[in-house]
């Protein structure tokens, strides 16, 4: 099953992952990182400013998770914009070498399998970084999506809206479709690394990491995969049953195998 790290805030999570980011980027310059957006990951990428001073970024690859449909790519809160601002920018990655599905509206039919074929050139993700929506959702894969799943276009939960629209005007505004990499993408990639944080997040942590397995829950196909870390505050971990033995599995883990 995945590893659980309970960490006592965001900082020391951001830190977790980001050290391990960089350990690979150390090892190989042309790492190829899973990108994910939303709040949950931006301590990683905080963190990472650190973590990788003085490491050569230029070589880093990157697939972000997911985009809307039909946002205009220059838009405040397109994915494309996001992981400009949060991530290319800040650590000096190079532009060209950084992919986000193609969210435009002309030629989405096959914006999907051109994504996928994208990735496998790469030679697939090293480092999946991912956030779950409340619903259960990782990446845009809402509730129903098949675990062989591929990138394609979906329809966002009223639910996912509702959530997204503190990042709009109005929820009107946020876009009905997205075009995601599916859970069959996801659990291709070799290294999966699952953030949540607080109490809104604990339901659905739990479902993904101790419940069925099930196309209810699509975050709970991280089970179905051998390199998971889950890393999430007291909070978001506060229902889950094997808490205690997860940190003494954490507190008793031998160094030489990192996360
Ligand atoms: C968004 C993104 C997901 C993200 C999730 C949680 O809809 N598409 O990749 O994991 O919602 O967002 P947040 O991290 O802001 O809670």
């Amino acid at each position: 099953m995945a590893e659980v790290v309970i960490v006592a805030d965001r900082d020391e999570a951001g830190r977790l992952v980001a050290n391990e980011i960089a350990r690979l980027v150390r090892s190989n310059p042309q790492t190829v990182l899973g990108l994910a957006t939303g709040s949950t990951p931006l301590p990683v990428y905080q963190a990472l400013r650190e973590s990788l001073e003085g490491v050569d970024v230029s070589h880093v690859r990157g697939f972000a998770l997911d985009e809307y449909v039909g946002i205009d790519p220059a838009h405040h809160e397109s994915y494309r914009s996001v992981i400009t601002r949060e991530v290319v920018e800040p650590l000096g990655l190079t532009p060209e070498n950084i992919n986000v599905p193609n969210g435009a509206v002309e030629g989405i039919e096959h914006a999907g399998a051109d994504y996928e074929e994208r990735i496998i050139a790469a030679g697939g993700i090293d480092l999946q970084i991912l956030g779950i929506g409340t619903d259960g959702h990782i990446g845009f894969n809402e509730p129903g999506s098949s675990f062989a799943s591929r990138t394609r276009v979906k329809t966002l939960t009223e639910q996912t809206r509702s959530d997204n629209a503190r990042f709009f005007d109005s929820k009107d505004e946020v876009p009905v479709h997205c075009i995601t990499q599916g859970l069959g993408t996801i659990l291709r990639a070799r290294h999966l690394v699952l953030l949540a944080f607080g109490e809104g997040k604990a339901d659905a942590v739990a479902a993904a990491v101790e419940g069925a397995v099930s196309a209810l829950v699509p975050g709970s196909a991280i089970q179905l995969h051998e390199h998971v870390t889950v890393v999430v505050d007291e909070a978001a971990a506060s229902k889950l049953s094997r808490a205690d033995y997860y940190k003494y599995a954490w507190a008793n883990k031998p160094a030489w195998q990192g996360i």
